[in-house]
């Protein structure tokens, strides 16, 4: 089933064309990749479909519904969930309550809105905690739920962005740069996070990654950006020869 479809997607930025008709689709259960060099225009794919920015022209599809310029706050309650490729977490509050937060979106139109929510019942907060505290699971950070996410090491707070996208409950989960700052044995660990979070969380995941390895062991299908034009897509065995993907990563330190 079609989860995500750009049809011809376009952004402009002054005279730049950040993104140039890009046409991809994925369908529900898919892990997804989205790479190219550094400008490519990835994070900014990210942003047309999270309504940071409204499409210049073509159309993005989620479950069937066009979405190209709806406000990032109605995102979440659509199904569609992100993290960043700068993290923001809140960096005062502890773990568990970062996810927390998370659960809230789910319920409100957007971040100000959570932050501002006063929960019904301390039944509710503490279910919401509840299923926090699953999610840490899911991301190996329970151990540490009440430490402050300032605190944590730069593959912890990843880890943790992604626990906290998940508690909006997402039908696609989209992450840009998780493994960026990660050692190999970290690198591993979320390679096996983000398997089981669609293989047992049913979610479909499209992620941005500059680490090649790591997309191509982890992605079934990838697409390929290069100055906002899609040069590439297919199955990793095939993206990985494709004589211009090669070309566009050539002179880039990977
Ligand atoms: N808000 C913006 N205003 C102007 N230019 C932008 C804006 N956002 C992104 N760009 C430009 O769009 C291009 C693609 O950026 P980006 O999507 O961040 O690339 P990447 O593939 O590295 O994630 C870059 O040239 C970037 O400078
Ligand atoms: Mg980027």
């Amino acid at each position: 089933m079609s989860l995500l479809k750009l049809d011809a997607a376009t952004i402009k930025f002054g005279g730049l064309v950040a993104v140039n008709a890009v046409s991809f689709e994925l369908n529900k259960g898919d892990l997804f990749g989205l790479i190219g060099p550094n400008g490519a225009g990835k994070t900014t794919t990210f942003n047309i479909v999270t309504g940071v920015y409204k499409p210049t022209s073509g159309t993005i599809t989620f479950k069937g519904r066009s979405i190209g310029g709806t406000p990032s706050n109605k995102i979440a309650s659509l199904g569609i969930a992100r993290t960043f490729q700068n993290i923001r977490l809140f960096k005062a509050l502890s773990v568990l309550e970062n996810v927390v937060v998370g659960g809230y979106l789910r319920h409100n139109t957007g971040l100000m809105s959570a932050l501002a929510y006063l929960p019904p019942s301390i039944n509710e907060t503490n279910r919401l905690k509840a299923e926090a505290m699953e999610l840490l699971k899911v991301v190996n950070l329970a151990h540490v739920a009440d430490v402050r996410s300032a605190d944590l090491s730069y593959g912890m707070q990843r880890r943790l962005e992604i626990a906290r996208a998940m508690a909006t409950q997402p039908e696609l989960l989209l992450l840009d740069e998780p493994a960026a700052g990660m050692n190999p044995l970290e690198k591993e660990e979320l390679l096996v996070m983000v398997k089981k979070i669609r293989d047992e969380h049913g979610m479909t995941v499209l992620l941005i990654e500059h680490d090649m390895r790591f997309v191509m062991n982890l992605c079934e299908k990838i697409v390929v950006l290069d100055h906002g034009e899609e040069i590439a897509s297919g199955p990793p065995s095939a993206i990985r020869n494709d004589p211009k993907v090669i070309a566009a990563y050539l002179g880039e330190a990977v």
